[in-house]
């Protein structure tokens, strides 16, 4: 992934995905919503102390998840967001002066292993094509879990597109191609919502002929292991509703 292809243009959209509201209200989007649907109720489980707490944001564009958390979490939490791109570090640093921002790659973190309770990554392997490398690495610093959004395909091999002008790799992985990925990590429980199709975003080239917007769904995996007994009887009841209800948003 070239740092270049995430301009001081993409910062201004990141910047722009988030609303915050006068009265507090902070209005998320969407993508991030399964995200923080599993984290915030997992991390108000009485089983972590704030310094357990702890999230390693790999992909943090310009940091706003830091803002959220902070609200969730009024008596404390850990939060580090990592970037590649020096436009989304600096506006981080800008917007959060206190923050925890690094430029690093996310191939290659700077972190020990299990040294975050949770890993989240929300639309970065869609853009990176060494996906194995990349979970691999994010497996290796979540001490309990990791959480990822990308796009699948259930009726294509995966699939390496472009996206708008600056090229941007987009990946569109097969559902099974990622799933044998996700086994080899062994973790001990799988949680995945397929979401209803959102728009893909941006022009798209590359993509086989016939390829429709039915061919791709968003997905978000959470990946936990080495859990707590508490957490383990929160993530059972947190798989039953999904079961019941899997199109959930
Ligand atoms: C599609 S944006 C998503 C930003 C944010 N997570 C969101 O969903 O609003 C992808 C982000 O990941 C960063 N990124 C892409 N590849 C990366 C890599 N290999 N290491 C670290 N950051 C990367 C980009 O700079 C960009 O900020």
């Amino acid at each position: 992934m070239k740092p270049e292809y995430w301009t001081e243009e993409s910062t201004a959209f990141y910047d722009r995905a988030w609303e915050f509201r006068d009265d507090g209200q902070i209005i998320v989007p969407g993508r991030y919503l399964p995200v923080f649907g599993f984290l915030v109720p997992f991390f108000k489980l009485n089983v972590w102390g704030p310094d357990r707490r702890s999230v390693l944001e790999v992909g943090c564009a310009v940091g706003h998840t830091r803002r959220l958390l902070r609200q969730e979490f009024p008596d404390g939490i850990v939060y580090r967001g990592v970037d590649i791109s020096s436009h989304h570090v600096a506006r981080a640093r800008e917007l959060y002066p206190d923050g925890d921002f690094v430029l690093g790659d996310a191939k290659a973190l700077d972190a020990a292993d299990a040294a975050f309770t949770l890993l989240i990554a929300v639309d970065v392997l869609l853009h990176n094509w060494d996906t194995a490398e990349l979970l691999g690495e994010w497996w290796r610093v979540a001490a309990h879990g990791l959480i990822f959004t990308t796009r699948v395909t259930a009726t294509h091999p995966t699939i390496r597109a472009r996206q708008g002008e600056a090229g941007i790799p987009f990946h569109i992985l097969n559902q099974d191609d990622l799933g044998g990925l996700v086994a080899d990590l062994g973790p001990d429980f799988t949680l995945s919502h397929v979401l209803p199709l959102a728009a893909l975003g941006g022009e798209v080239t590359g993509l086989p002929e016939g390829f429709g917007e039915d061919d791709a769904s968003p997905v978000t995996v959470i990946l936990l292991k080495n859990l707590p007994a508490p957490a383990v009887t929160f993530v059972h009841g947190f798989l039953a509703a999904l079961r019941s209800n899997p199109n959930q948003s």
